[in-house]
């Protein structure tokens, strides 16, 4: 496959490598993907679902699409991408950062998982009652829209929002973890800020940087390596075991 040979000697000589990955990474799964061909925005609108103004307007409506899709994720597996993740992230100059909600990362078992955007099986007082988030996996949920068990407000899912602030402990580990020498983008557009600045971010730091998608993106052409197939067909050609520092 084109690029695998140089991404792999690229590897044998990282000691810090950092992968950030998106939807397509969890497409193998059965979790669909945002944009593209069968992508949620194809069907639904953002701003009508995943906007803070949304959730004011109509939280029901917003709660029923959450709902769907965790009923949908719960059904779904890590593929051969989450486990090459894994058994890489044993390795002490690893990181992961990831944009999906699903949990497949964590349920393939990597360790010190970055999630850029959240949860969704994280949820959390819609008033900042000062209750600290809880995860509550059932899918479907008894009572739509879900309470705050602190102050029986409305509860909100764990995700980050379009017009959202990213948590500043997360960009703070995102700071320190573009400074690598294996930048690998796998599986997003590379569209939606500031996840997309990660991997220039990296380069700048002196990374290589390579993105894994069967489609290359508009961000492929600042990045040293294009790699255009799907990942669980790449991931498990690559080759890393962290040298010893
Ligand atoms: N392997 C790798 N990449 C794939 C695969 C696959 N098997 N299948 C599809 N892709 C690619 C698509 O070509 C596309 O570029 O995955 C990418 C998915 O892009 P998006 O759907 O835009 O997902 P993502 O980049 O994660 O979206 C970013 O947008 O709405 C939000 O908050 C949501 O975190 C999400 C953010």
């Amino acid at each position: 496959m084109d690029g695998v040979t140089a991404l792999n000697e690229r590897l044998a000589n990282a000691r810090r490598v950092t992968v950030m990955t998106g939807a397509g990474v969890s497409a193998a799964s059965g979790v669909p993907t945002f944009r593209g061909a069968d992508g949620l925005w194809r069907t639904f609108r953002a701003e009508d679902l995943a906007t803070p103004e949304a959730f004011d307007r109509d939280p029901l409506l917003v709660w029923e699409w959450y709902d769907w899709r965790r009923k949908l994720i719960a059904e779904c597996r890590p593929n051969p991408a989450h486990e090459v993740l894994a058994a890489w992230s044993a390795n002490a100059g690893f990181t992961l950062i990831t944009q999906n909600v699903d949990g497949l990362h964590e349920a393939a078992g990597t360790r010190g998982i970055i999630r850029f955007h959240g949860s969704i099986w994280e949820l959390r007082c819609a008033d900042a009652c000062g209750l600290a988030p809880w995860q509550d996996r059932r899918a479907p949920l008894p009572v739509l829209p879900p309470r705050c068990p602190g102050c029986g407000g409305l509860a909100r899912p764990g995700v980050v929002w379009f017009g959202e602030a990213i948590d500043r402990g997360v960009l703070m580990r995102c700071g320190a973890a573009v400074s690598c020498d294996v930048f690998l983008s796998v599986g997003t557009s590379s569209i939606v800020y500031p996840a997309a600045g990660l991997a220039h971010a990296a380069r700048d730091t002196g990374a290589f940087t390579a993105e894994i998608n069967p489609t290359a993106t508009d961000a492929a052409a600042a990045l040293d390596l294009a790699i255009a197939a799907p990942a669980e067909k790449v991931l498990p050609l690559l080759r890393w075991s962290a040298l010893k520092a």
